[in-house]
């Protein structure tokens, strides 16, 4: 494996473009390849199986010599598809995978009232690794957890202040809020770009957590320790593909990432498109 490949990203969309910010702060000279599955997303009202293989799909991907992309490491920059996926990516892929959970523990250590929040898609928050997760770092405080369907749609279509994306919070949030949680986890790559109107609607006090920049942290040490940390000196590029439609994503990478940012089609094969009418005439 050579240490000038790229790092791969997915999600099931936009939201791990969330991850990718703190992964190119903490890796300024890195190639960065980002795959967001928009065809396919909400992924919190999936089946794992349906997950999975659009996961080992995506990561073959972003690992394929036949491609050329050649992938050094693939981040799971989505919450949801980690507790469906990343333990089935780790023993199907020699790459290091880099997995999401949500901030139970330092949220625990940050609550001064002990009632913590957590906002996800109904998939993390019924998935056995997020009852490991309350299982280790939970005692001691309350936490109330909340899906929030809808959602993440919001921030596909780059809604990020509408009055349906407001509606949606005030609703998510008011439960998190009426049992006096002062802080709250932003469990899903998704809701960091929503991080504003969140905060303008509980207030001040509360605070808003994220793990964006620990898996960027995580990335780095782990690429450390196999020594494949870029020796190029020059800053990395990003490159982008969606699995949805080029036109719309475009106009969302350019408000989420940058104006000029370039997004091209996943090629057929990748794309699952077979899999998506299954879902939908089913
Ligand atoms: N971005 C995904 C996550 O972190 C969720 C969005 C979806 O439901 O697809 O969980």
């Amino acid at each position: 494996m050579s240490s000038s490949a790229p790092i791969g990203v997915f999600d099931s969309g936009v939201g791990g473009l969330s991850v990718l910010r703190a992964i190119r702060a903490a890796l300024p000279h890195e190639d960065l390849v980002y795959v967001a599955d928009s065809a396919h997303v909400p992924y919190g009202s999936k089946s794992q199986h349906y997950i999975q293989q659009r996961s080992l799909t995506l990561t073959m991907f972003l690992t394929s010599s036949a491609i050329g992309l050649n992938a050094k490491a693939v981040v799971v920059a989505c919450n949801t598809a980690t507790a469906a996926a990343a333990a089935l990516l780790r023993s199907r892929f020699g790459v290091p995978i880099v997995a999401m959970e949500p901030a139970v523990k330092p949220a625990v250590a940050a609550t001064k009232v002990g009632v913590v929040g957590v906002l996800a898609t109904v998939g993390t928050l019924q998935s056995a690794q997020f009852a490991a997760l309350l299982g280790r770092f939970g005692a001691g405080v309350e936490v109330v957890t909340q899906p929030c369907p809808g959602l993440a749609e919001q921030v596909e279509a780059g809604d990020l202040w509408g009055p349906t994306t407001r509606a949606l919070v005030e609703q998510y949030t008011k439960p998190l809020l009426t049992r006096g949680a002062d802080t709250i986890v932003l469990g899903c790559t998704h809701y960091p770009f929503l991080r504003p109107l969140i905060q303008d609607i509980v207030g001040p006090d509360v605070a808003l957590i994220d793990t964006g920049a620990a898996v960027a942290q995580q990335l780095r040490q782990v690429l450390a320790a196999k020594d494949l940390i870029t020796t190029a000196e020059t800053p990395g590029h990003e490159l982008f593909w969606t699995t949805g439609d080029v036109h719309v994503a475009r106009d969302v990478f350019a408000k989420l990432w940058a104006p000029e940012a370039e997004v091209q089609q996943l090629p057929d094969e990748f794309a699952g498109l077979h899999e998506l009418k299954h879902v939908e005439s089913s």
